[in-house]
């Protein structure tokens, strides 16, 4: 597969070079109030389990202690409707303290006469935590009198979590109404790296995206298609692109309502849609189910790999479903990859938490990993759980810390977060 010839790029609505960050604030003897997105799973215990999130805003954090701040967090934690004391912040405050190595003021209010009082006695330094801002029905509405309370517990406002910056909060766009507002160094970081994909970036770009559902990603390939050179479709997605060019699917994961938009993205992509050629299937949704790699003819392109270890090209029968991509199709992405200069990868290619079916996710980790010259942007969600599950973080560009707000900036939309931090 040939990458195609540069395009103009499509870039984000507005410029964020003016974003404020924290280069633009003096924090020393002021009371800052930092939103992060310290949504992290919990065990069923309720303590942490997995503390990525709160490592990725670690800097902003340790940065302003260090320049002379008190800083004042909050975040949320799940979707509560009201007070659920099994999403209260005691966990993460915690596991903060823990990372951290000093103690952390953690509230069991949003607002109130305990937390102003905290706030007002808060040293340069100190660390507290406000309660689950999802506790207070104000936070996901906006209202103006949650964003007033927060904004008065400190002299400044930052940013940091980019994970949450889809959301119009009280916490993410109200307080910045009302507050001299910056990014923190992960917000910063965030839009700089998705945005080095969207804005003018380096060719070739390759946009690798799986998971379950095509329609997830429609906005998203509706913006990135223009822009990419190759896109390269696998997991449950690549299903309904195939079925859509009218090979059997048997048993798998086809989402009949999205059939047309796979069809109109794939007419708009042509050349530059690069589909499986092999998939492995399986006779049931379990790790212990019966295997084998089949090949799939691409009837619209008749471009199946002759040397895929299939048994026929007709597609597959009816009591098998697909569950990963097989190793044509791994060694298909490889080529296609090869020479790219920038990559965004979202979803897995397969059903990558059961070991038979992990082989794609993790070769496609592998491969972007081993890009000499490439900028790598792994975007949030399953494929961010499969690099750290590879062990790779460490070898990509960026792994987001966002799932939909990665996707939402991936469609090329002002996110609300950085429009507040901008003054719109
Ligand atoms: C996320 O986990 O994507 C963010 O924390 C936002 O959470 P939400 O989807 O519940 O708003």
């Amino acid at each position: 597969m040939a990458v195609g010839s540069p395009q103009p790029g499509a870039g984000l609505p507005t410029s964020t070079s003016r974003l404020p960050t924290l280069d633009d604030l003096d924090p020393a003897g002021k009371r800052v109030l930092v939103r992060v997105d310290f949504n992290v799973p919990l065990t069923k215990d309720g303590a942490v389990a997995d503390d990525t999130r709160i490592r990725a805003s670690l800097p902003t954090i340790r940065e302003l202690l260090d320049r002379g701040a008190a800083v004042i967090l909050m975040s949320h934690l799940g979707r509560p409707k009201g007070h659920d004391p099994a999403l209260r912040m005691a966990s993460v405050g915690a596991a903060l303290a823990a990372l951290l190595g000093r103690p952390v003021h953690t509230m069991a209010a949003v607002t109130g006469h305990d937390v102003e009082e905290t706030a007002r006695h808060l040293r340069p330094g100190e660390i507290m935590l406000l309660e689950n801002l999802r506790f207070d029905p104000g936070e996901e509405s906006d209202d103006p009198r949650l964003a007033q309370d927060l904004a008065a517990l400190a002299d400044a406002y930052v940013n940091d979590a980019f994970g949450t910056a889809h959301r119009a909060a009280a916490s993410v766009v109200g307080v910045a109404r009302d507050l001299p507002a910056y990014a923190g160094r992960l917000m910063a970081r965030e839009i700089a790296a998705l945005g080095a994909v969207t804005s003018n970036p380096e060719r070739p770009l390759v946009i690798v995206t799986g998971g379950a559902k095509v329609s997830d990603k429609v906005a998203v390939l509706d913006h990135l298609v223009p822009l990419a050179d190759a896109i390269l479709v696998g997991g449950g997605m690549a299903n309904t692109f195939l079925a859509a060019r009218g090979v059997p699917m048997g048993d798998s994961l086809v989402e009949t309502a999205a059939l047309a938009d796979a069809a109109r993205i794939a007419a708009a992509a042509g050349d530059k849609l690069v589909l499986p050629v092999d998939l492995v299937v399986a006779d049931a949704f379990s790790a212990e189910a019966n295997t084998r790699v089949i090949a799939v003819a691409d009837a619209a392109r008749d471009d199946v790999d002759s040397a895929a270890a299939g048994v026929h090209a007709a597609g597959i029968d009816p009591g098998w479903r697909a569950l990963d991509i097989g190793p044509a199709t791994i060694e298909r992405f490889r080529r296609a990859l090869l020479g790219a200069r920038t990559v965004v990868w979202n979803g897995p290619m397969g059903v990558f938490e059961l070991a038979p079916f992990a082989e794609g996710t993790f070769a496609v980790a592998r491969i972007l990993a081993d890009l000499p010259n490439a900028h790598t942007v792994v975007g949030g969600g399953d494929s961010a759980a499969a690099v750290h599950a590879a062990g790779l973080a460490d070898r990509i560009g960026w792994v987001s810390t966002g799932g939909g707000a990665t996707l939402e900036f991936l469609e090329g939309r002002m996110l609300p977060a950085v429009a507040a931090l901008l003054g719109q």
